[in-house]
């Protein structure tokens, strides 16, 4: 049988985006699974808030959530040019049909959590605009996951259950299940 190295060095050699709510643990797994693979890793929402200069939360309260997501769009694009990278995206990229269509091009895995338990994890997140004010968190986290399930899935190759378990465990799992293509390199 195929050592982990090896069989890591037939992974696919594009880009492996995760996607999901907020709380999914989309960029706790990205570093450790780019590590594995040694892959790059991005956090799409790192990328935007660098690139416009403010935090997420400043972006949507001073230019509005239309400016933010047209930089996640152009960030997107940007962190796939290369392949080889393991990109963390934001909750709302599925939103735009494009994305959706260009992460349907990648390996794209959803990482499918409970409204509960993203509750849990995600506290009260004032740094988080789409729950701000929120008077339930669960319900309002429901509401996105009804909306957003059927695009995650739309766009997903891939779908983890990623509740109950660490993020070591989510990562070795993965491994296994990830396209592996013949690699110039492997006999
Ligand atoms: C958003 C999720 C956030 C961030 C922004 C919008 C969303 O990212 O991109 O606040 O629309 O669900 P995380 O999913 O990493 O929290």
């Amino acid at each position: 049988m195929a050592n982990n190295r090896q069989r890591h060095d037939a992974i696919t050699t594009g880009n492996i985006c995760l996607v999901g709510l907020m709380g999914s643990g989309k960029s706790t797994v990205g570093p450790l699974l780019a590590e594995k693979l040694d892959f790059t890793s991005v956090d799409l929402d790192a990328n935007i808030s660098s690139s416009l200069k403010r935090s997420i939360r400043e972006i949507f309260e001073e230019q509005g959530e239309e400016r933010f997501r047209a930089e996640e769009s152009r960030q997107l694009r940007l962190a796939c040019a290369n392949g080889k990278r393991v990109i963390a995206c934001g909750g709302g990229v599925v939103l735009s049909p494009e994305n959706r269509g260009f992460l349907r091009r990648q390996t794209t895995v959803y990482l499918k959590v409970s409204p509960e338990v993203l509750a849990q994890r995600v506290g009260a997140a004032k740094d988080r605009p789409l729950l701000a004010g929120a008077a339930s968190p669960v319900q309002r986290l429901a509401t996105l996951l009804k909306e957003r399930e059927p695009l995650y899935l739309d766009c997903a190759r891939i779908t983890v259950l990623a509740e109950g378990k660490g993020p070591h465990v989510i990562v070795d799992d993965l491994l296994t299940r990830l396209p592996a293509h013949e690699s110039p390199e492997t006999p």
